[in-house]
């Protein structure tokens, strides 16, 4: 991406330069061309000029729709993250960077990452609005308490790039920093299976599932008294309301910090909220275990 940004930044620098340039230019060329040669010269009076007019605001008009098009397009290749991406999480807190893979490993403030494999961040705060800012990737993105924002890159170059928090946050705002390890394909993988020992989120997840017996009512054969999970994430939803919604992150952290303020249509609003009883660690644990629970039987295996 960062190639296409400074692409556009550069396109804009070279506008301003360019009309800087000539405006001041012109101011200086006419003072002395139309200077006041005698005491008594009075100047003529012009009333408008139709060409000159139209001509300059013709001109501005398609740069700046240029510079329209060109920025839509990149904002859309930044926003829109491909299909398939490594996913990991990240919780920011005052004051630092957690970063949470789904294989189990945790690191503070260092994130590993693959060379050239779209990367997707899905992002959280404990606390306050933070900002991850990638100066290098020429990417930014708020987080945000309570909601889960995207951030994605593909880095290129195998290195350490600096990391910062880019909304002041509180006293230790500036301390707030870390750093991307791009390393070789071969080499994260190594990096991934050394020092793990906690197993994948998912299996952390359903541990937790079970500790809080989510697992009574939300049972596979449907005969629970809450929903079936299996299969459910990315599916399209029904609602008491009569409305429908896609099951993403966001909606199954809503339904367990706060179960009652969108039901599944056919179920009673019975479930107990989860809110200050699990951490958002423990959120994306709960999270990713739904996410890995496959529609059964199960089909081919990928
Ligand atoms: Cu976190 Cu500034």
């Amino acid at each position: 991406m960062a190639p296409r940004v400074d692409n556009l930044y550069f396109f804009l620098l070279a506008i301003s330069v360019f009309f800087s340039l000539l405006i001041a230019g012109l101011i200086v060329f006419y003072a002395v061309r139309y200077r006041r040669r005698a005491p008594q010269a009075i100047g003529t009076n012009i009333h408008g000029g139709l060409w000159l007019e139209v001509t300059w605001s013709v001109i501005p008009l398609l740069i700046s729709l240029v510079i329209f098009v060109w920025g839509a397009s990149v904002f859309f290749a930044m926003s829109r993250p491909p299909d398939e991406t490594l996913n990991i999480y990240v919780v920011g807190k005052q004051w630092m960077w957690k970063f949470q893979h789904l294989d189990g490993q945790r690191e503070i403030n260092e994130l590993h990452v693959p060379v050239g494999r779209a990367v997707k961040l899905i992002m959280t705060s404990e606390d306050v609005i933070h900002d991850v800012f990638v100066p290098a990737f020429r990417v930014k993105a708020d987080v945000v308490p309570g909601r889960y924002t995207n951030l994605w890159f593909q880095a290129t170059t195998p290195g350490r790039y600096r990391l910062f928090c880019a909304e002041y946050c509180g006293t230790r705002h500036s301390g707030m920093t870390g750093e991307v390890v791009v390393m070789d394909p071969t080499e994260y993988q190594a990096w991934l299976s050394g020092g793990s020992g906690e197993g994948s989120l998912a299996s952390a997840g359903e541990k937790l599932f079970q500790d809080l017996a989510c697992n009574t009512c939300h049972r596979p054969d449907a005969q629970g008294r809450g929903p079936v999970l299996q299969g459910l994430f990315g599916k399209t939803q029904t609602l008491s309301s009569g409305d429908t919604i896609v099951v993403d992150e966001a909606y199954l952290r809503e339904s367990i910090l706060n179960p009652g303020a969108r039901i599944t249509a056919n179920f009673q609003p019975i479930m107990p909220a989860f809110q200050g009883l699990v951490s958002e660690e423990q959120l994306l644990q709960l999270i990713e275990y739904v996410k890995s629970l496959q529609t059964q039987p199960q089909g081919l295996s990928k």
